[in-house]
C-alpha cells in the first residue's frame, strides 16, 4: 500500500531534556499544530527533526523507538548543522528575506554551503524511507532544496510542496545570491502550494525572470514536465478548537484565571517570539490608546503571551530585550495596585490553556508585520461558542485574505491600531456575533482537512496530466513504428515548421538562419526521392527564400500566404483586401510607442506585434491589452489575432497552415506523413492530417497532435535517426 511521507523541519513533536530526562512536549508553530492531527492514519511517516542536539548514540536509538510508534521518523542534527543550517541560513537569511525585514538577512556562503548539505541529509532519508509509489510532502523554507534532491533519485514520484511562509515580491528575492538554485530545488516538485494568490504570483515571477520559463494558469513546464502552482489557504482543525472550548478543564482554568485576573475586559495578543509578528509596535499602539481613551485605565488589561522561539538568533534575543523593556516601562507608568495594564507571559502552553484565553479575550489583536498565515486568528474565532469577542488582524497576514469581517488594520499604521483598540471595545455585541457567524461558517468549511483534500487532489490532478503526456512522447516503439512506415513507403510528404521545430528560438529572430546540423540534414532528407519535404513556416517569403530557397524543399511563408514549390517561382493566394492593415497597423504603432524593444513586422498577409526584448511581464501585459483590443476590432474583418512566442500576430482567417497544408496532400500522391510543429499556428495543419499521419508536437502543451517531442534538438535527432538506413 502506498504511503504519504510529511517531511519538514520540525517534527510535530519537540524532545527536552531535564538532566538525564528526555520529554516529549507538541511543538509550536503554524506547520506543526496545523498537520498535528492528520499524519498519524495507514502507514504514512512524518519526517523531521526533533528539536534538540542528541549526541549519545543510545540516546538517538531510544528516541527513533520511541517516535517509530507514532509515525515519525527522527533526522538528528550535529551542533554545527543547527547553528549553520536552522539558526543561520534557515532563520537568519530565508525567513527575514522572505518577510521583507532585508535590513536582518545574513549572507553567508558558509551558511548556504550547510544549508544544502543538511537539505540532502533530509533527502537521503526520504529516499530510504520512500516507494516509487508514495508521495512526498515537502514542507516550508527550511526545505526549498529537498524536491529537486528526491526527484533526481526518484524521476517519477510524486512530490508536493507546500510553503507556510510568504513567497516574496521578486524584487525582494532577487537579493538571494543563490535565488537561482533556491527556485530549482523548489521546481523539482509536481505541485507547489502557497497561501495565498500573492504568493503564489511572486514565485511565478520569479520563476519567469530567474529561470526564463514562462507560465499559463499557474502552470509551468520544467524539463517537459508540467508543474503546477496553486494558492491553498490552511485552515485549522475547527473542531478540535470549538471541542476544547467545552471541555471541563478548560472552563475550570477560565474560571481560575479569571478569579487571579480580574473582571476588567481582555485584550489577547499571542505569538511566537519572532520580529514577523509586530510585538513592539503592538505594545506602542495599546499605550498610545490608553493615553487617547484614559476612561479605560483600570477597565482593560493586555494578556500578552510570547512563546519562546529561536532564542539563540541574535536578532530574537534583542527582541526578547525589546519587549521586556517596553512591557516594564507601560505597566511602570500606567500600573496601579489593583490593576496591571499588561500581564506578559514568556511561556508556552497546553491546547487547554489555550483555549480558557480564547474563550477569555474580548478582543485578539493579531497585528503581524508579516505572516504566511497566521493561525491564531482562526483557533481565536473558532474558540468563541457564544460569538462574542472582536478580532483585529493585520491585513499583512495572509488570513486577511478569508477574515475580510474582522477589523482589518495595517500594522504599522499605530494610530489606526489604538483606535481599533476603542471601537472593538465597544463594538455592539450584535455586530459581533454577525461578524463571527460569517467567520465561524468559513473556518468550518475550508478546515484543515479540506486543505489536506484539495493538495492531494491537486497533486493527482497533474500527476495524471504528466502521465498522459509522457505516454505521448515518441518513444522507442513509436520510433520503431515511424520507421517501419516510413521504409515501406514510397510518396512520402513531411510537413516541418522552422523556428521552434527546426531551429531553436533565440532573442533575435533574425539570427536563425540553418546551421550546420541542420543544413546537412535537410540535405540527406531531401536527398531521397521519395521523399517531399515542405518547409511551413509563419515567417515572410523573403527571409525563407534566403535561407533554404538553395534547398529542394518546397517552401510556404505567412502560414499559407504564400508558397513556391520546388524550382518554380513563388506564387501567393489571391490577393486579399488589405485595407485593415492601415487601421490595425496604425494602431499597433501607438504600442510600439509605448513599448519600449517591441516592433510590427509588415508581412504579405499579416501584421506581427513582436516582443521578445521588452521587459519581463511588460510585454505579457502589453499582449494581452492587445488582445482584448484587436478581439473587438478584428471581428468584423474577417482577421484571425494568434498568440505566438513573444508574438501577436494578426492574420486574415482564410489563410493557415492547415488550409495550406491541404493543398499538398490533394496534389500530391502519399503513402507516409509526417507533420511536425510547435505552436498554436501549427495547430491547424495537425487538424488537416489524414488519420494514418504520424504528427508532433514539440513541447509538451495540450495539442491535436497525436506525439510529443521535447525539443528542436530531438526533432533533428528523430529524423536523423528515421533516415538512417540500418
Ligand atoms: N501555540 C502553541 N502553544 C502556545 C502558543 C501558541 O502551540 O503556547 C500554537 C497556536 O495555537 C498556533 C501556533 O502555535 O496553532 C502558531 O501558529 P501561527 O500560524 O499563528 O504562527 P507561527 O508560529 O506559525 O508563525
Ligand atoms: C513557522 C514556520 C515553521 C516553523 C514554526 C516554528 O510556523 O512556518 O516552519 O516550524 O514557525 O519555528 P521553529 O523555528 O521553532 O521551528
Amino acid at each position: 500500500m502506498s504511503k504519504t511521507l510529511i517531511i519538514s523541519n520540525r517534527l510535530p513533536v519537540s524532545i527536552k531534556k531535564e538532566g538525564d530526562k528526555l520529554t516529549f512536549t507538541p511543538s509550536t508553530g503554524g506547520l506543526a499544530t496545523g498537520l498535528g492531527s492528520i499524519y498519524k492514519t495507514g502507514s504514512n511517516l512524518w519526517i523531521g527533526w526533533p528539536g534538540l542536539y542528541i549526541n549519545k548514540k543510545e540516546e538517538k536509538e531510544s528516541i527513533t523507538n520511541s517516535l517509530q510508534e507514532e509515525n515519525m521518523l527522527p533526522v538528528f542534527l550535529t551542533e554545527k548543522e543547527i547553528k549553520e543550517f536552522y539558526e543561520g541560513f534557515s532563520n537568519e537569511t530565508l525567513w527575514p528575506a522572505f518577510h521583507y525585514f532585508n535590513q536582518y538577512v545574513v549572507y553567508e556562503q558558509a551558511l548556504w554551503e550547510a544549508y544544502v548539505r543538511v537539505n540532502q541529509k533530509f533527502a537521503n532519508e526520504v529516499i530510504k524511507a520512500a516507494e516509487p509509489s508514495d508521495t512526498v510532502w515537502v514542507h516550508d523554507y527550511q526545505l526549498l532544496l529537498l524536491p529537486q534532491m528526491v526527484r533526481e533519485k526518484l524521476p517519477d514520484i510524486s512530490i508536493g510542496f507546500f510553503q507556510h511562509i510568504p513567497f516574496p515580491s521578486y524584487e525582494a528575492f532577487r537579493q538571494l545570491p543563490w535565488r537561482r538554485e533556491l527556485l530549482y530545488g523548489m521546481l523539482g516538485a509536481d505541485l507547489l502550494g502557497f497561501h495565498t494568490y500573492d504568493d503564489m504570483r511572486h514565485f511565478l515571477s520569479a520563476v519567469n525572470r530567474l529561470a526564463g520559463i514562462s507560465y499559463s494558469q499557474g502552470e509551468v513546464i520544467v524539463d517537459s514536465r508540467p508543474v503546477m502552482v496553486d494558492a491553498f489557504p490552511m485552515g485549522i482543525d475547527y473542531d478540535r478548537y470549538a471541542d476544547a472550548a467545552a471541555l471541563p478543564e478548560t472552563l475550570e482554568r477560565e474560571k481560575r484565571y479569571r478569579s487571579a485576573l480580574g473582571e476588567q475586559k481582555l485584550i489577547l495578543s499571542m505569538d511566537r517570539l519572532d520580529y514577523s509578528k509586530g510585538i513592539p509596535q503592538r505594545l506602542a499602539a495599546f499605550e498610545l490608546f490608553l493615553e487617547r481613551h484614559p476612561e479605560f485605565k483600570g477597565e482593560v488589561s493586555l494578556l500578552l503571551i510570547v512563546v519562546p522561539s529561536r532564542d539563540n538568533v541574535g536578532m530574537y534575543k534583542e527582541l526578547k530585550e525589546t519587549i521586556d523593556e517596553m512591557v516594564g516601562r507601560i505597566n511602570g507608568k500606567y500600573g496601579r495596585m489593583n490593576w496591571m495594564p499588561i500581564h506578559y507571559f514568556y511561556r508556552s502552553y497546553p491546547l487547554e490553556a489555550l483555549s480558557a484565553f480564547y474563550r477569555m479575550a474580548n478582543v485578539a489583536l493579531v497585528t503581524p508585520m508579516r505572516d504566511g498565515m497566521n493561525l491564531v486568528c482562526k483557533e481565536f474565532i473558532a474558540s468563541k461558542l457564544d460569538q462574542k469577542g472582536v478580532l483585529i488582524l493585520s491585513e499583512m497576514a495572509g488570513s486577511a485574505k478569508e477574515l475580510s469581517d474582522a477589523i482589518l488594520i495595517n500594522p504599522n499604521n499605530i494610530n489606526q491600531v489604538a483606535e481599533v483598540i476603542h471601537q472593538a471595545l465597544v463594538m455592539p455585541i450584535d455586530e459581533q456575533i454577525k461578524r463571527n457567524s460569517v467567520m465561524q461558517k468559513s473556518l468550518k468549511r475550508y478546515s484543515i482537512h479540506h486543505w489536506v483534500d484539495i493538495f492531494m487532489s491537486q497533486l493527482a490532478v497533474i500527476k495524471e496530466k504528466q502521465k498522459a503526456l509522457f505516454t505521448k512522447k515518441v518513444d522507442a516503439a513509436t520510433m520503431k513504428n515511424l520507421k517501419a512506415a516510413y521504409q515501406s513507403a514510397s510518396h512520402r510528404l513531411i510537413f516541418l515548421d522552422y523556428d521552434g521545430t527546426l531551429m531553436p528560438f533565440t532573442d533575435n529572430p533574425m539570427l536563425v538562419c540553418p546551421d550546420e546540423t541542420l543544413i546537412a540534414l535537410l540535405k540527406d532528407l531531401t536527398a531521397n526521392k521519395k521523399n517531399k519535404v515542405v518547409i511551413i513556416s509563419g515567417r515572410g517569403k523573403n527571409v525563407l527564400e534566403e535561407w533554404l530557397g538553395a534547398f529542394p524543399v518546397d517552401l510556404v511563408a505567412e502560414h499559407g500566404g504564400c508558397y513556391k514549390e520546388k524550382g518554380k517561382d513563388w506564387e501567393m493566394v489571391k490577393k486579399l483586401k488589405d485595407d485593415w492593415k492601415k487601421d490595425i497597423g496604425g494602431w499597433l504603432k501607438l504600442y510600439v510607442d509605448r513599448t519600449p524593444g517591441s516592433f510590427v513586422e509588415n508581412k504579405e498577409y499579416s501584421l506581427v506585434w513582436h516582443y521578445r526584448k521588452v521587459e519581463t511581464g511588460l510585454g505579457e501585459l502589453r499582449a494581452r491589452e492587445i488582445i482584448s483590443h484587436l478581439k473587438h476590432l478584428s471581428a468584423n474583418e474577417n482577421l484571425q489575432v494568434v498568440e505566438g512566442n513573444m508574438i501577436v500576430e494578426v492574420k486574415r482567417t482564410e489563410i493557415n497552415k492547415g488550409r495550406a497544408a491541404s493543398k499538398w496532400l490533394k496534389k500530391n500522391a502519399h503513402d507516409f506523413v509526417l507533420s511536425i510543429g510547435d505552436d498554436f499556428t501549427d495547430e491547424d495543419m495537425f487538424k488537416m492530417m489524414p488519420e494514418t499521419a504520424f504528427t508532433i508536437k514539440v513541447g509538451s502543451a495540450a495539442s491535436e497532435a497525436k506525439y510529443s517531442v521535447k525539443s528542436p534538438e530531438e526533432v533533428r535527432k528523430m529524423l536523423r535517426e528515421l533516415i538512417t538506413e540500418n
